[in-house]
């Protein structure tokens, strides 16, 4: 625990907590205090492995499951959440939610179906408005809904075209929600990655690929999750409570300029 703490007394519910950014994200939060749920959709082993990293590490998580992007799903999230934050006999609701589970899809528009642009809006836009929708009567006062956006959304971005629609919806969703919620004193930020090392780009292991997403920061490297981690526990504590509505780069200034 470090000795700052700053998430103390909170509940956080980490979407895509399992793996990836959101594995850094539940670890960071558990590591400064929060109670975290750490959600996945299909893959028990790696949430299980977070819960227990998190718990070696003095932390206190647990995991919830839902599938998302299909009929109910925010429903069946909260259930699970509710459920087995009683378990922890731990106070209902929570502080600090982060939508952060999604896919990609990396396709130019001709190569596009209808299959692919549904499931990504289902998962990456439909799923956090629902999700929002259902658990705002569980999110207390004062709270904090980080929604995981993408540097894609300022770039055009060809490759990655309906993937990057599914996020700028996000993002307006984001800014919308913050002046609705301003009055409860529940900030919404967006916080938005570049290329970073996870398993949701499997073509970083082609070295061109690598070497080319590398050289598009402005630091000349690969975003690590915990990158991406640090930016979301600043958005989700007190010191941040005077910001929100905003989309926050973390990409390491990827494509600044020439
Ligand atoms: N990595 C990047 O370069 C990058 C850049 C910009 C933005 N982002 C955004 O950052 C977020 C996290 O991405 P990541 O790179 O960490 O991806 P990742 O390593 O592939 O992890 C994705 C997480 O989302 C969950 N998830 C995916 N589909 C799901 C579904 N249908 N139902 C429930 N859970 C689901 C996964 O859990 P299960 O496997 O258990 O389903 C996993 O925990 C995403 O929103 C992504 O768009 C990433």
């Amino acid at each position: 625990m470090t000795a700052t703490a700053r998430h103390t007394g909170k509940t956080a519910l980490v979407t895509g907590g399992s793996r990836g950014i959101g594995r850094a994200v539940s670890h960071r939060l558990a590591r400064e205090d929060a109670l975290v749920a750490v959600h996945y959709g299909h893959d028990l082993t790696a949430a299980e492995r977070t819960v227990k990293e998190i718990q070696a590490d003095g932390g206190r998580a647990f995991p919830v499951h839902a599938e998302l992007g299909v009929p109910g799903d925010a429903d069946t999230l909260w259930s699970a959440f509710d459920e087995a934050l009683a378990e922890q006999e731990a106070p209902a609701g929570l502080d600090i939610l982060v939508n952060n589970a999604g896919i990609t899809v990396p396709r130019p528009i001709a190569q596009v179906t209808e299959a692919d642009y549904d499931r990504v809006f289902a998962i990456n836009t439909r799923a956090p408005f629902f999700i929002i929708q259902r658990g705002l009567d569980r999110l207390r006062d004062g709270g904090r809904i980080v929604n995981i956006s993408s540097v894609a959304t300022r770039l055009a971005f060809p490759p990655l075209v309906s993937y990057t629609m599914s996020k700028a919806a996000l993002d307006h969703l984001t800014l919308s929600l913050a002046q609705e919620l301003g009055p409860r004193g529940i900030t919404v930020n967006a916080v938005a990655p570049g290329y970073t090392e996870t398993e949701i780009n499997p073509t970083l292991a082609v070295p061109e690929i690598r070497r080319r997403y590398s050289e598009a920061s402005t630091f000349g490297r690969l975003g690590d999750p915990v990158d991406i981690a640090d930016v979301v526990s600043f958005v989700a504590s007190d010191d941040a409570r005077w910001v929100t509505g905003q989309w926050i780069d973390a990409s390491g200034g990827a494509h600044l300029g020439v």
